[in-house]
């Protein structure tokens, strides 16, 4: 099939190249020139694991170009995946997906499906159908919704292999089509009607970021009353209406997705009429994460002015090296504010958070960091800081302690190794 990919982001990028490689053409389209230029090289302008290979394996099923009206006229399927920001009030910015659908339009001749593959509100299908109904000249087309679900370190991998697919749409022609894409896949699809799809997504996410922040608010419980989130945490997800995943309390959710996902879904549910309390919770807790982790180093260290915090792990999460909305960026935020000196090291992250995290040192390993360092504060959970050389590292503070925003540690162990160890809930 012909398929055209409008938008060369995280979710973009990732659908043209998996459809490619499951045997489709692709055009995929972006107004970023200079990612384009990068494309067309076949160098990922993001870091994900395996992205390069595939880029390189699908060459010859991969266009890339700036132009939308290329890709409209060669695809009967086109995937809107441009960017959908938040705006101050926290409602997504949907400019970006009505000046695509308008672009579309105008250069469409015969029947297209257009299908909105960004995180939207819900009924945004509908306003998409109503601009193109009143400029596409009798021109046939349907609007489906198939959100997405990968997930940044892992998208390939959830992409070609996820638990389920989501298909929002209102005619069989487009389930036709919808279907033919996705049934190679050989996992559940789900067929609904648009709004249905949509909620499925903002639900889904606001659902794994309250399920975060309930981990986050029980571990302060549990430091309260000398308990130990880890074992109250898997004691809970062994029940299987529970779940151990997504049960790993820390210094907050972050990344571009759930922070305005979360948002969004708590403005659209109030612009419908209803008032999504728990949501505002989930977000405050989130925020409140990042706070007593601050107050924690504040407590020991006492007075930040002048102190030397080393941080290890500024990319939201492991294996990516984006910075969007990172716990990070708050926490060293406070930490400068306070008057501390802080100097970090992530393995990938370091070059896009020079461009947030200005004011601080940048060095070359978690050794580096440590060398005459107040304290060391893990962030990111990095497999390359589990296997740190301890020893080394408590040599090389100038006080051995350590504070596990995402509890890589042993409580029992670090003391054992003459650490001063606070982790999260424990
Ligand atoms: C998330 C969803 O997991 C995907 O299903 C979805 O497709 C994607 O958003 C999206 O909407 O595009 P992602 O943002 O890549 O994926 O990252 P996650 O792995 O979900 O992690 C999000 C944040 O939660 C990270 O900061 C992570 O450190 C934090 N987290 C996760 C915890 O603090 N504890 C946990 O137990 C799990």
């Amino acid at each position: 099939m012909n398929i055209g990919v409008i938008g060369c982001g995280y979710v973009g990028l990732i659908t043209g190249v998996c459809l490619a490689e499951m045997g489709h053409s692709l055009i995929c389209v972006d107004n970023n020139e200079e990612k384009i230029k990068k494309l067309k090289n076949l160098i990922p302008p993001i870091y994900e694991s395996g992205l390069s290979e595939l880029l390189k394996k699908n060459k010859d099923r991969l266009k890339f170009t700036t132009s939308i009206e290329e890709a409209v006229k060669d695809s009967t399927v086109i995937f809107i995946a441009v960017g959908t920001p938040p705006k101050e009030s926290g409602d997504a910015d949907l400019s970006a997906v009505e000046n695509v659908v308008t672009s579309i339009v105008k250069c469409m001749d015969s029947y297209r499906l257009i299908v909105e593959k960004s995180t939207v509100p819900v009924q945004t299908g509908t306003k998409i159908k109503s601009v193109m109904e009143m400029r596409a000249s009798g021109v046939p087309f349907d609007i489906a919704s198939n959100p997405e679900f990968l997930r940044e370190g892992s998208a390939i991998d959830d992409f070609l292999h996820p638990d389920r697919i989501v298909i929002g749409l209102e005619t069989e022609r487009a389930k036709e089509i919808l279907l033919k894409i996705y049934e190679p896949l050989g996992v559940p699809i789900i067929v609904t009607d648009l709004q249905s799809a949509e909620i499925i997504k903002h639900a889904s996410n606001s659902f794994l970021a309250t399920k975060i922040s309930y981990i986050n608010a029980i571990s302060v419980i549990c430091e309260l009353a000398g308990a130990n989130i880890k074992d109250v945490a898997r004691g809970m997800g062994l029940d299987p209406r529970i779940g151990d995943k997504f049960l790993n309390a820390g210094v907050g959710f972050g990344g571009f997705c759930f922070p305005k996902d979360v948002r969004a879904f708590r403005r659209i549910s109030e612009k419908l009429g209803y008032r999504f309390n728990l949501l505002k919770e989930v977000e405050k807790i989130n925020e409140l994460a990042k706070e007593r982790f601050v107050e924690k180093i504040e407590d020991m260290l006492w007075n930040l002015q002048g102190k030397l915090v080393g941080i290890l792990g500024l990319a939201f999460k492991p294996n990516t090296d984006d910075m969007r909305y990172a716990p990070s960026i708050d926490i060293i935020n406070h930490l400068l504010s306070e008057g501390a000196k802080v100097v970090a090291y992530d393995p990938v992250a370091m070059e896009n958070a020079r461009r947030v995290l200005p004011d601080i040192e940048y060095r070359e390993n978690p050794y580096d960091v440590a060398d005459g360092a107040d304290c060391l504060a893990i962030v990111t959970e990095w497999d390359e800081f589990k296997n740190l050389d301890l020893e080394k590292i408590r040599s090389l503070l100038k006080t051995p302690i350590i504070f596990d925003g995402r509890n890589i540690f042993k409580k029992e162990k670090m003391e054992e190794l003459g650490f001063i160890y606070k982790g999260i809930g424990v």
